[in-house]
């Protein structure tokens, strides 16, 4: 009778981490089967797919900040090959004054000049995203 009782306590024990353990796989195994994509529905929301379409659209997502950090800065953030540099007012003044303001400037970004690239190697920026990338380098 009382190893019957000896016993009891300590398989209720082991049940309950038996349980435990079981939980822990179940949600390790939904951790594993997630998909690895996502099916987005148009006009639904959908969390992470959202900026890229926005960008994608080229709806202006991107800031001019942005686009200046990760395209522009190459050459404007320190005048390598006389680009002119990010701040210099006076350069980027003297330039939009030749070419007639900063849609003048935008279209030579846009075809690119010497040795500035088209579009400054942002081949999918949208003009808008290139004037404000343009508006944040000059200060105009
Ligand atoms: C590979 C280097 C390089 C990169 C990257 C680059 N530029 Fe330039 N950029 C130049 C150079 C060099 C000039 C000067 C060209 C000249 O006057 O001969 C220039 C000039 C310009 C001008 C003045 C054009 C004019 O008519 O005077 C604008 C506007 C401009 N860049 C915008 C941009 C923008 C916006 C980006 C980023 C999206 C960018 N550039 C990225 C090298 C670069």
């Amino acid at each position: 009778m009382n190893l019957i009782k000896m016993l009891a306590a300590p398989v209720a024990v082991l049940s309950l981490w038996a349980a435990s353990v079981q939980a822990a796989t179940d949600a390790e195994i939904a951790e594993r089967l997630k998909p690895v994509g996502e099916v987005c529905v148009a006009g639904q929301e959908c969390k992470g797919v959202a900026t890229a379409a926005a960008g994608a659209a080229g709806g202006g997502a991107r800031s001019g900040d942005d686009i200046v950090a990760k395209y522009c800065n190459a050459c404007h953030g320190t005048g390598l090959l006389n680009a002119p540099k990010v701040g210099d007012g006076a350069a980027w003044t003297a330039r939009a004054d030749a070419k007639g303001g900063l849609d003048g400037l935008l279209k030579s970004a846009i075809a690119g000049l010497n040795a500035m690239p088209p579009k400054g190697t942002c081949a999918d920026c949208s003009d808008d995203e290139l004037k404000a990338a343009i508006g944040k380098m000059s200060g105009l």
